[in-house]
């Protein structure tokens, strides 16, 4: 790798947009607690399968479509990203957003300015080589929630014919010999398994992942792959198994709702002691989720519209263990923790997925709750309520789990660093106000924390 590109990479900083707010204020959520949620929320398309659908649109020659895409903070930065790399995106009328690459080849590599901004960069890696067999990716920094190694997106690439080198923080991938080959995946991860996928589209020969992640997510971006002309056959399973086609071709595609954000509020009425509806969702993806709500004690019914969710009389204890799809998924965890500081008893959360998933424990206890970390576990005692206080979002579900809290603390909440709760919930402000929530955007003095 020549040091000019080395020099170019750690030279390179995304373009200031003109006007955009370079001082020190920062958002934050103001919450009057007190007010339980009533009445309807349509939940947007899934944050997790728009990016990568997103970063797989650059494999198809033509004008991508994606209808259902979020506006959210993490979608913008894939925007940015895009563009940096030489992909032409524009919104429509109709809210969709119309990706279109070049005929030749993108740049091979993203700014580190744009791709420390967001862990799901990393996604590039499958998509480039599978478009143009050369990438350069930056190694994600740490983050709130755990150190995010890519050892298991290496391996699979490298199986496929990829010459990986990793210097400067960055992986430096060049595809030297294509063939397609079995991966076997040491954790089933959800990326590794999306970059494995999007290169072996594109690879000559049959490539098999084994112990594949089955998230959602991974079934959508494999229906997209094939809606373009891939041939994935087992998404969804822990075998999947790719024929490689020389060429892909655009088209329109509508991503799936967002189980994530479908489960934040379904927690927002049990906490509140309220009762909403809750439109635009797969119920099969939410099945995790409506278990272990309906054993906290709050009422959950099926109906042609979506899901009606009813607080129970009371929310009892229970125990939760975070583990790939189709167990009890890890974004949901903080939101339950919060519920579970006000249930009566003791509850236990297992943390299986990430190694640092807890930071917000010490902010819920600033609120009241009474909660005790010994490594992956934390034991969660329940207080009879929970206080408004000034809180930080430490990460993105952390902060949705603090606005969950202040909905039913006593007196105002102020959460800091709310640019982690933009990133991944759609209108949040617009949505709870309709649900009769007292919320509002302000600001503070002070630097982002990363
Ligand atoms: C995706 O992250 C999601 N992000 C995460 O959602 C989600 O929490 C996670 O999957 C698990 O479901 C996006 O899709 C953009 P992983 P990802 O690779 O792909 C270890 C949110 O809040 N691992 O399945 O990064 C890793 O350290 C975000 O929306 C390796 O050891 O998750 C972690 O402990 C947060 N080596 C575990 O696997 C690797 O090469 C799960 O990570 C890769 C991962």
């Amino acid at each position: 790798m020549t040091t000019a590109i080395i020099d170019q990479l750690m030279g390179e900083t995304a373009p200031i947009k003109s006007g955009e707010r370079c001082g020190p204020l920062k958002e934050t959520l103001c919450i009057e607690g007190g007010h339980p949620l009533h009445g309807l929320v349509r939940v947007s398309g899934a944050k997790n399968a728009g990016l990568v659908l997103m970063a797989a649109s650059i494999m198809a020659d033509g004008e991508t479509i994606l209808d259902n895409l979020p506006r959210i903070r993490d979608v913008e930065v894939m925007i940015e990203i895009l563009n940096d790399i030489g992909v032409d995106t524009s919104w429509n009328e109709d809210d969709s957003l119309s990706i279109c690459p070049p005929a030749g080849k993108v740049k091979n590599h993203t700014s580190y300015d744009l791709a420390k901004q967001m862990r799901a960069s990393n996604l590039f890696l499958g998509s480039m080589l599978g478009r143009q067999g050369e990438a350069i990716v930056s190694l994600p920094g740490g983050c709130d929630i755990g150190s995010r190694p890519m050892d298991l997106h290496i391996k699979g690439v490298a199986a496929l014919g990829t010459e990986v080198k990793i210097e400067h923080g960055y992986i430096f991938a060049n595809t030297k010999q294509p063939s397609g080959a079995r991966v076997y995946l040491d954790f089933p991860s959800v990326g590794a398994t999306e970059n494995i996928m999007m290169i072996a589209a594109k690879t000559p020969g049959t490539s098999i992942i084994e112990n594949a992640a089955k998230e959602p997510e991974i079934v959508d971006l494999a229906n997209f792959l094939n809606s373009m002309g891939a041939r994935i056959r087992g998404a969804g399973t822990d075998l999947i198994k790719i024929e490689g086609v020389s060429s892909l071709k655009a088209g329109r595609y509508a991503i799936i709702p967002d189980r994530i954000e479908a489960g934040t509020y379904m927690v927002g009425a049990a906490i509140s002691g309220g009762e909403i509806q809750v439109e635009n969702i797969i119920p099969t993806h939410l099945h995790p989720i409506i278990a272990k709500l309906q054993e906290t004690g709050a009422h959950i019914e099926e109906n042609d519209r979506g899901l009606l969710v009813r607080a129970g009389n009371k929310i009892s204890p229970v125990d939760i263990k975070t583990l790939p799809y189709p167990g009890f998924p890890t974004d949901m965890q903080s939101q339950m923790m919060a519920l579970l500081s006000l249930a009566p008893g003791s509850s236990m959360i297992v943390e299986n997925v990430f190694e640092n998933r807890f930071q917000i424990v010490d902010e819920l206890k600033r609120m009241g709750a009474n909660i005790k970390v010994e490594g992956h576990t934390a034991v969660i005692e329940g207080v009879k309520n929970l206080y408004g206080a000034q809180v930080k979002a430490t990460d993105l579900r952390a902060g949705a789990a603090l606005v969950l809290a202040a909905l039913t603390a006593e007196g105002e909440t102020e959460i800091e660093d709310a640019i982690h709760i933009f990133r991944g919930y759609e209108d949040i402000v617009e949505k709870l106000t309709t649900l009769g929530a007292k919320v509002h955007k302000g600001y503070m003095e002070g630097e982002y924390t990363d």
